[in-house]
């Protein structure tokens, strides 16, 4: 009997947390409205050598929408389209320029010719020539300028989205940078010449945006790796990267900008330690979206802010801010957010004992998350709800959901941390022997029992260190900073 409480303890904590992690980095930035359906993309993909091949190669796993979202140059493309095929077979080369040819001539970042030769005069530092450029197309290039300012942000926006590995998230990152860090110059020529410091600081304030939250994907890549100095390190540049965006982003009246960053702040502050900070600094931005009345912002803001103080300990903050993200984000369609949303209320319910409540929100979470089509939380929603359901005595019941969990763990796991898969198979492997037991099922107790044992021994260093990971437990925070001393002068 003792034996079973104390597993069931650490893992409803576990259970509660788990919802927790690698959620939103805060730099997930709300899509573009009024997206047309992938019907009209198929008709408007312009003609070309290549249409064919994208009709035919590209939509077999998500729609065209996925593919026209974006600009990108050659370079670009052709690194998003070989990791594509290579997804389907090798030796697809032909494919590959075919496609990365057609996708960079109709969705290629394209410049006029105005541009192109400013461009071309400051990297031979010929300054007065691209200055007279400037002068004669001050109207032209002002617009196009602007444009470049908000595909930069469609780009970022669709980056936000994904909900890749980091180490994919990573390569993504470079692209998006080549393709648009090179017009750093120009925007900066272009307010000295017209006198209108905004384009250049606009144009910072998003380049600073963006190294800050590549750091930050840094620092979560770094730290799942248990390479917790260099992540730690990454999580401080990205702070420094966004608090230089802030007055940059004030001076153009950017409130949007303003709040994205302080985020992503709050997100790094909370992960390197520091939650009172990260929390304070959170709350800003929320303050900000209210301000503006932006439902989209506060939808994510307020799920994010219920899961921190979840992972925080603080219950009855979480369980409001949780039920406002709900309520929001059913509002506004989200439903990705709102099934999390309802995740973390039914984990919070069940943190605070509350089973039958935690039940009836997991169960509507459960549903929001298979009509969103949202992999990630529908294995933390199976993995609470074993453990509410054991807590409601239904032990059968608690034993398939959690072997659905696992399931479900194994087949996605790309959309996991390593650390949270890890710790899960752990933590519900040992369930499954306590369950099985109660339910006097030898059979599968023994078979558990002995996953146990391998988990155990295929690298237990790692696996003890996962276990002590605070970004999953909040409460090893204390311990991990008596081990890391030189971590945190
Ligand atoms: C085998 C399945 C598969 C095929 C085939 C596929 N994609 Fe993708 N694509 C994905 C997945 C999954 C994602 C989500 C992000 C990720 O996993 O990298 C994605 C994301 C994208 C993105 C957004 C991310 C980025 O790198 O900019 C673009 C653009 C894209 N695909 C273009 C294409 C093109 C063009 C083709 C055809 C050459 C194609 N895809 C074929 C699976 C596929």
């Amino acid at each position: 009997m003792m034996v079973q409480k104390k597993v069931l303890f650490t893992a409803c904590t576990i259970g509660m947390i788990f919802c927790t992690y690698g959620l939103l980095p805060g730099f997930a930035l709300p899509s573009v409205p009024q997206i047309p359906t992938s019907n009209s993309f198929k008709a408007k993909l312009p003609d070309g050598e290549g249409r064919q091949y994208v009709q035919t190669l590209c939509t077999s796993c998500h729609d065209l929408e996925r593919v026209v979202n974006q600009l990108k140059n050659l370079d670009a493309w052709t690194a998003t389209v070989s990791d594509m095929l290579g997804r389907i077979s090798p030796n697809m080369e032909k494919e590959t320029a075919i496609i990365s040819d057609y996708l960079t001539s109709h969705y290629g970042v394209v410049t006029s010719a105005a541009l192109t030769l400013v461009h071309s005069s400051l990297k031979q530092d010929d300054l007065p020539a691209a200055e007279s450029l400037i002068r004669e197309n001050v109207g032209s290039l002002g617009q196009e300028l602007t444009q470049i300012l908000e595909d930069m942000d469609r780009g970022f926006d669709e980056l936000g989205r994904q909900k890749a590995r980091y180490d994919v998230l990573q390569d993504k990152f470079s692209q998006f940078q080549a393709t648009w860090m090179p017009y750093e110059d120009v925007f900066r020529l272009f307010s000295s010449v017209t006198d209108q410091p905004g384009f250049s600081k606009r144009f910072q304030a998003k380049r600073l945006r963006i190294e800050g939250a590549r750091h930050t994907t840094r620092a979560d890549y770094f730290w799942d790796r248990q390479e917790y100095g260099e992540a730690l390190q990454e999580y401080d540049h990205g702070i420094k990267k966004l608090q230089a965006a802030i007055p940059l982003a004030e001076a153009v009246n950017d409130q949007k900008l303003v709040a994205a960053c302080l985020t992503n702040i709050g997100y790094n502050e909370i992960y390197s330690g520091n939650s009172a900070e990260g929390l304070r600094v959170y709350s800003q931005a929320l303050q900000i979206a209210e301000q503006r009345h932006d439902d989209v912002f506060q939808g994510m803001y307020l799920l994010n802010l219920g899961t921190f103080h979840l992972y925080t300990m603080q219950p009855q903050e979480a369980l409001d801010y949780a039920l406002r993200a709900a309520e929001m984000n059913r509002k506004i369609g989200r439903r990705t957010w709102e099934a999390n949303a309802l995740l973390n209320v039914g984990a919070t319910y069940l943190s605070l004992r509350k089973k039958e409540e935690a039940h009836s929100y997991l169960q509507k979470a459960l549903l929001k998350a298979e009509e969103a089509k949202d992999r990630r939380s529908t294995g933390r929603i199976l993995f609470n709800q074993a453990l509410v359901t054991t807590q409601m005595g239904l032990i059968e019941e608690a034993a398939r959901l959690m072997e659905e969990a696992l399931e479900w763990y194994s087949e996605y796991n790309v959309v996991y941390s390593q650390a949270e898969t890890a710790l899960l198979r752990y933590q519900g492997v040992r369930f499954l022997v306590s369950t099985y037991q109660k339910l006097k099922n030898p059979e599968k107790v023994k078979h558990y029992a002995s996953q146990v044992k391998e988990l155990l021994s295929e690298d237990p260093q790692k696996l003890r260190t996962y276990l002590e990971d605070p970004h999953l437990n909040f409460l090893k925070w204390e311990k991990f900073r008596m081990q890391h001393p030189q971590l945190f002068p």
